[in-house]
C-alpha cells in the first residue's frame, strides 16, 4: 500500500485576526494554550501519516521555529515555500515535487476538527476514490465553499457564493490522488484572484472522476475569526483533564476542570473551569472564569476575566469590570492606575478593536 502523505497549508495572510497576525502566524495562535497548527499535525499522525509537507509563506521562520523537523510529533516535516498566497490550489501546485504521485490529505492549518480524521483516511486508503471532501452544516454558508448534493453525490461546488445552493460548507480537510494535478492546471484565478481548490474539485466532478463526500457530525471550526477562535477554545477546554501543578493558596478556590501550569501562583482568587493557565503566571485577588486560556508568564491582579484568550507575558491589573470575549496579544498591558483625571488611555496597534461597553 502506498503511504498517504500529509499537506498542511500554513501560508496566507490572516487579515481577520489582525493585529495579532501582524507579528504572528494565524496558525500559531493558541487554542487551550496549544497552537492551532499542532492539532492538525497530531490528527494526521493519529491517522497514521508520517510524512507531512507544510506550505509556508511570509511567516515561514516562525512556523519552522515552532514545528521544527516534526520529530517532537513523531513525523517528518518538509517545508514547501509558496511565494504568495495565490490560493489553495496554487499551494497544491507548488507542492507537486514533494507529493509526487502519492495520495495525500490536505489540511488547512487554521482548521480544527474535534473527531480527528482517522476513519476518513482509512476509508480513502481502502476504497481509493480520486477525491474525498468533508462537509458540515453551517448557518453562514456564503463565507465558505458550498456543495450542492444530488442523491447523496456532490454535483456542484462554489466558493463563497452570494446565493448558496445549500448550507453544506466545505471543511478544510481534503483527500486527493494524483488526478488533482491535472485539475489544478486547468483552472483560472477566481474573482478574488486565487486558484480555488473548490474549482479544481469541480473539474474532477466534471471529468466524472470519483469524488466522494462525508458530512461531519462532530464540531469543526475554521478559526480565522475571533468569535470562531473563542468558540474553538471553549470546545477544546471542555475536553481537558484537570491538572494542577502550580501553587493554589489556601485563600483561593478552584471549581471544575482547571489546568494550572508549574510555577504559577494563585493568591486570594477564584478559578472557575473549564480553563487553562500556563506556567509561571501570577493570579492575585482575581476571578478567572470559564472558557479562558491564559498562556505563560501572565499577571492578573485585582481583575476578572472569562471567555477569553490571553497570550504570553501580558498583564491585566486593577480592571474594575469583567473582561470577556477577548483575545489579548503577547506582552500587552491592561491596567487601571489610581490617577486623576479618570479617562481611557490607549496605545493600540494597527487594526486593533476595543469595545467599551
Ligand atoms: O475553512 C474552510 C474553508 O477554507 C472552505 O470552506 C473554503 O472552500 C476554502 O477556500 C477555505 O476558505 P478560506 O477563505 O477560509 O481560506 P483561507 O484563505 O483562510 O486559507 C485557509 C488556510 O490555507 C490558511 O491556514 C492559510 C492557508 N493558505 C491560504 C492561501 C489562500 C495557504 O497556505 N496558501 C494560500 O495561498
Amino acid at each position: 500500500m502506498i503511504p498517504i502523505k500529509g499537506l498542511i497549508l500554513s501560508g496566507g495572510k490572516g487579515t481577520r485576526l489582525r493585529p495579532i497576525t501582524f507579528t504572528s502566524a494565524k496558525q500559531l495562535v493558541p487554542v487551550a494554550n496549544k497552537p492551532i497548527l499542532f492539532y492538525g499535525i497530531e490528527a494526521m499522525r493519529e491517522a497514521g501519516i508520517r510524512d507531512i509537507g507544510i506550505v509556508v509563506g511570509d511567516t515561514k521562520n516562525e512556523i519552522r521555529g515552532a514545528v521544527g523537523d516534526g520529530s517532537a510529533f513523531g513525523v517528518k516535516v518538509t517545508y514547501i515555500e509558496q511565494e504568495a498566497p495565490l490560493g489553495l490550489a496554487h499551494a497544491v501546485k507548488v507542492s507537486r515535487d514533494y507529493l509526487r504521485e502519492d495520495p495525500f490529505v490536505m489540511y488547512l492549518g487554521d482548521n480544527l476538527i474535534r473527531q480527528g480524521i482517522t476513519p476518513l483516511v482509512d476509508e480513502f486508503n481502502r476504497e481509493k476514490p480520486n477525491c474525498m471532501i468533508l462537509l458540515a452544516e453551517v448557518p453562514n454558508p456564503s463565507e465558505f465553499g458550498v456543495a450542492e448534493l444530488r442523491d447523496g453525490r456532490v454535483v456542484r461546488l462554489e466558493e463563497k457564493p452570494k446565493k448558496p445552493a445549500s448550507n453544506l460548507a466545505l471543511v478544510g480537510v481534503y483527500m486527493f490522488d494524483s488526478q488533482v494535478f491535472g485539475a489544478v492546471d486547468e483552472i483560472r484565478p477566481s474573482w478574488r484572484n486565487e486558484l480555488e481548490i473548490t474549482d479544481a474539485i469541480q473539474r474532477l466532478i466534471d471529468h466524472k472522476l470519483d469524488v466522494r463526500s462525508h458530512v461531519v457530525t462532530g464540531w469543526w471550526k475554521d478559526t480565522g475569526k475571533l468569535e470562531d477562535l473563542l468558540e474553538a477554545n471553549r470546545m477544546i477546554l471542555l475536553d481537558l483533564p484537570k491538572k494542577v501543578e502550580g501553587t493554589i493558596g489556601a485563600d483561593s478556590t478552584v471549581e471544575g476542570h482547571v489546568v494550572v501550569g508549574a510555577g504559577t501562583e494563585v493568591v486570594g482568587s477564584v478559578l472557575r473551569g473549564p480553563l487553562i493557565i500556563g506556567r509561571d503566571c501570577r493570579i492575585e485577588h482575581s476571578y478567572v472564569g470559564p472558557f479562558t486560556s491564559v498562556q505563560d508568564c501572565v499577571q492578573v491582579k485585582d481583575s476578572e476575566i472569562e471567555h477569553s484568550i490571553v497570550l504570553n507575558g501580558s498583564k491585566i491589573i486593577g480592571i474594575g469590570a469583567r473582561i470577556q470575549g477577548s483575545l489579548i496579544g503577547r506582552d500587552s498591558e491592561i491596567t487601571r492606575p489610581n490617577r486623576k483625571p479618570r479617562c481611557f488611555m490607549f496605545m493600540v496597534g494597527d487594526s486593533s478593536k476595543i469595545e467599551v461597553l
